[in-house]
């Protein structure tokens, strides 16, 4: 492995390595535009040149790799006066609209201007005028006088979703970046173009103009979209979701997500179930909607009847919220769980749409925590079923009445479906759910749980990796995490509660989770088809 030193501090780094990682390791930046570590390295905006001994010329440290006695400086005259010359050159045409672009705040280019030029333009003639406001695809804007030209928008649709849609037109500074003729940037995963653009010439439909940046609060989280489960940054101002962006996790999802993932922003605000309701009285405070659901199941357990609740789980659940349900029903008598998660269908792909799945990122599961659900359910030892058994058992009359855990999807909406009838002629119709939906009415008690963006949780990926998604605002209304709804129920209804706070019911889920997976669930006839 060469040895070397950059700016006096000795690395030793693999052979291969670009500079600007192996500065990376002894805590020097180096400032670039076109270089991203999976992408190929074109060395074409020059801000990321570096004096080495011995050569005659400044070095682009993307592009250089590291060599034995390499003695490498980034930090000398004659590096920051080629990083000043290249801003300038960089800035030449640039509009330096700044108070109206919305990546002010975030941006390379104002950031990098800041830190090393700050000087006035020298221009004297007219500066070259581009295209603004380009819509490019579905979900990006592009604006050809912001941009830098580092091709990394290009780069990514030819080299990550191989879709080469984009390419540079024209030559000189009238090159501008377009979609190739007939095309438009309309992969599934277009919006990394987005967070790739270091500068405001690729900006979000669904995102540009909403918020500035440097209102938001940033919490880390997984995308729920699908069992991917990609790790990302929860963006918020005020209590709401502004944005989702990948957070780099090599194991899971490198540097990327989704579109449908990140259209995921408002669902924590849709529809949202504020208060408990009982049947016939509405919208009731926290404590009389406990009072009523206690009321309810004591009743149905004094007639023994528990056996009949059928429990339904949501793989829309976290692990902990799965564990305290799961637990409070057997020890309640529940002898029969049902699953009730986003069809594969929920979303598809862009441009295939009978596809439910790529080869890349999105999976068919489009629930967060299958893994987790059927993980605690071998742990407990119980079978589960799926919402369509539901609907023979109640015909059947194996369960006459339900607790339905519903995260996001409520069960079949369709009022003429059979399912739906057998419910509203059921003794007992417990909901704990997020959205307010014309389930809501059917259930005797609704109990408002808040989303995953309210509470911290944790969920287990498609490939068996566990996240954490936190906690990123307080509950809105009076919802409260579906964990802590079940904690009251249990007290009330006197089947205990071991755990003082979270983090004691988070490490008694780990606990069970870590029990040796067995075998596979029992094979469910009623379950859907693949799609
Ligand atoms: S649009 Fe952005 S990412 Fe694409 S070449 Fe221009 S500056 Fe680079
Ligand atoms: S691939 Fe799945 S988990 Fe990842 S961003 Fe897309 S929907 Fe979300
Ligand atoms: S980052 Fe090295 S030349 Fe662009």
């Amino acid at each position: 492995m060469p040895k070397l030193t950059i700016n006096g501090k000795t690395v030793t780094c693999d052979a291969g390595t670009p500079l600007i990682e192996a500065a990376k390791q002894v805590g020097e930046h180096i400032p670039y535009f076109c270089y991203h570590p999976s992408l190929t390295r074109p060395a074409s905006c020059r801000m990321c040149l570096v004096e080495v001994e011995k050569a005659p010329k400044l070095m682009p440290a993307c592009y250089t790799t590291v060599a034995e006695g390499m003695v490498v400086l980034t930090k000398s005259d004659k590096v920051i006066r080629a990083r000043k010359a290249v801003l300038e050159f960089l800035l030449l045409n640039h509009p330096v609209d700044c108070p109206i672009c919305d990546q002010a705040g975030e941006c390379t280019l104002q950031n990098l201007y800041f830190e090393y030029s700050a000087q006035e333009s020298r221009l004297k003639t007219r500066k070259v005028n581009k295209v603004k406001a380009f819509p490019i695809g579905p979900e990006v804007v592009y604006d050809g006088e912001r941009c830098v030209l580092c091709t990394r928008c290009v780069r990514f649709c030819e080299q990550i979703t191989k879709t080469n849609e984009l390419t540079t037109t024209q030559r000189a500074d009238m090159t501008e970046i377009r979609p190739f003729p007939g095309r438009e940037l309309d992969n599934d995963y277009s919006q990394c173009t987005v967070d790739l653009c270091p500068v405001g010439a690729l900006t979000s439909r669904n995102f540009r103009f909403k918020c500035r940046v440097w209102y938001l609060d940033t919490t880390e989280s997984i995308c729920t979209g699908c069992a991917r489960g990609c790790s990302t940054y929860l963006e918020h101002f005020r209590g709401e979701v502004q944005r989702f962006r990948p957070r780099t996790n090599p194991e899971i999802n490198s540097y990327w997500m989704c579109d449908h993932g990140r259209r995921l922003y408002r669902e924590p605000h849709e529809d949202r179930l504020l208060n408990p309701f009982i049947k016939g009285v509405g919208a009731v405070p926290r404590n009389k909607g406990l009072a009523e659901a206690v009321k309810r199941l004591k009743a149905f357990r004094d007639a023994g009847r528990a056996n009949k609740l059928a429990v339904v789980l949501s793989p829309q659940g976290s692990n902990e919220g799965l564990f305290s349900l799961i637990r409070f029903a057997l020890k309640y008598g529940v002898e029969r769980f049902y699953m009730n998660g986003k069809p594969d269908t929920a979303f598809t792909l862009r441009n295939e749409p009978d596809k439910v799945a790529d080869d890349f990122l999105i999976v068919a599961d489009k629930n967060p925590n299958t893994t987790g659900l059927r993980r605690l359910a071998e742990a407990f030892g119980i079978t589960v079923l799926s919402a369509a058994s539901l609907a023979a058992d109640l015909e059947s009359k194996k369960v006459d009445s339900a607790f339905i855990l519903g995260a996001n999807f409520p069960l079949d909406l369709d009022k003429k479906s059979k399912l739906w009838q057998k419910l509203e002629d059921a003794d007992l119709v417990i909901f704990l759910g997020q959205r307010a939906t014309p389930f809501t009415t059917l259930a005797h008690v609704s109990l408002p749980s808040c989303s995953f963006a309210e509470k911290q949780g944790s969920y287990i990926n498609i490939d068996g990796i566990r996240q954490v998604a936190k906690a990123a605002f307080e509950p809105h209304g009076l919802s409260q995490p579906d964990w802590k709804w079940i904690e009251r129920l249990s007290l009330r209804l006197q089947l205990g509660w071991e755990y003082e706070n979270f983090e004691d019911l988070e490490a008694a889920a780990n606990a069970k989770l870590a029990a040796p997976p067995a075998k596979e669930l029992e094979e469910d006839k009623n379950a859907p088809a693949q799609t």
